[in-house]
């Protein structure tokens, strides 16, 4: 497998990541997630996970997962992340790197893509087990707020 400058595997040799791949500090980026998983709250599963965003405002946003008696109610480190992101006066999602126990790369679940969706769209590069990746790739035929809009702008003209 490919790797970055910074020994991210990469599935993309010869340049055709995205054109943000360039400004993605990838490695502060996995320092920033692996320190979270020593804050994760995971009794339950055992399974920390950690993760962290880059802004484009240049802020890096983390979070890790926070469990609960009642399983079903646990909070993924995604929806920290998105958490901090939006209290801290909000700002789209360029790339996202999210972890387990060694730093091993992680990809989010179902709910979580559709959070990095929202507020990342789908240009925001995550660090997979494969390298990095587009989320179009990643949530392909996503539903999103445009598809709010369209259904909104087909109500208003009949
Ligand atoms: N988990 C996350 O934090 N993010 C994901 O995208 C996948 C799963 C957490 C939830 C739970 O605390 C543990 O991993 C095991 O499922």
């Amino acid at each position: 497998m490919p790797t970055t400058p910074e020994g991210m595997p990469s599935a993309h040799p010869g340049g055709a990541v995205p054109h943000v791949d360039g400004a993605v500090d990838w490695s502060l980026l996995r320092e920033r997630a692996i320190a979270m998983l020593d804050r994760a709250y995971a009794p339950y599963s055992g399974f920390p996970v950690g993760v962290a965003g880059l802004v484009d405002d240049g802020r890096v946003v983390t979070g890790c997962n926070v469990e609960n008696a009642a399983y079903g109610v646990a909070l993924c480190a995604e929806c920290g992340m998105v958490s901090e992101l939006v209290a801290g006066g909000g700002g789209r999602l360029l790339a996202v790197a999210c972890v387990g126990r060694h730093g091993i790369p992680l990809m989010p679940c179902g709910r979580c893509r559709q959070l990095l969706w929202e507020h990342g769209g789908p240009e925001c590069l995550l660090a997979t087990p494969q390298g990095v990746l587009p989320m179009r790739e990643i949530l392909p035929q996503a539903f999103g707020p445009e598809d709010l809009d369209a259904d909104r702008r087909r109500e208003e003209t009949g």
